[in-house]
């Protein structure tokens, strides 16, 4: 059965796809002559990063990784595991990494780490959402798309449980309900 409810919609699908588009815009004029290398974090950032991309719009390479922390279902324990990894050889090559969301920092953190030791020529971050208030570990974001606070939230990727990912709009998730 579908655990809880979503009792608010915190960003609708208008405002996500008029931000996903500036954000895209913004990544193209960062880098006008490059041929970047773009990781899709998975699952979370499945669905935004199939907009981005849209929006980024130049020639590019997309890669998928897989990296989950442990915990329950709505907080990370600290460890945090590769459990897919790219395909393609980054080394020298002009990386975006995409991320759904950056709550305490620790999955971004262990795979900013991995992908700095094989040698990009750079290395940015772009998530859809941040959760400062939450941060455990500092992390480098060059693109935010929306600051939020500690709500829980689902959809547009975002799951509990691995429910809700297929929501347009991204909803605050009340469990009681
Ligand atoms: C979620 C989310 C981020 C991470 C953020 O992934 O997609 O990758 O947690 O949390 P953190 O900043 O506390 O590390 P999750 O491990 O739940 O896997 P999923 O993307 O498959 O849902």
């Amino acid at each position: 059965m579908l655990p809880g409810k979503v009792e608010h919609v915190l960003l609708t699908s208008e405002q996500i796809i008029e931000r996903v588009d500036e954000l895209g815009r913004q990544i193209r004029k960062d880098h006008p002559n490059a041929e970047l290398t773009c990781i899709c974090l998975l699952k979370g950032s499945s669905m935004f990063f199939c907009d981005l991309m849209r929006a980024i719009g130049s020639p590019m390479r997309m890669e998928f990784m897989r990296a989950a922390s442990y915990g329950n279902s709505t907080t990370s324990s600290g460890s945090v595991k590769i459990l897919t990894d790219l395909d393609a050889d980054i080394e020298g090559h002009e990386v975006v990494i995409v991320e759904d969301i950056v709550d305490t920092g620790r999955t971004l953190d262990k795979v900013i780490d991995l992908l700095k030791g094989r040698n990009p020529k750079s290395l940015q971050v772009v998530s859809l959402l941040n959760k400062p208030s939450r941060r455990v570990v500092e992390v480098p974001i060059d693109y935010v798309g929306f600051e939020i606070d500690d709500h829980f939230v689902v959809g547009y990727g975002l799951d509990y449980d691995d429910y809700y990912r297929e929501l347009p709009y991204v909803g605050i998730l009340n469990l009681e309900g």
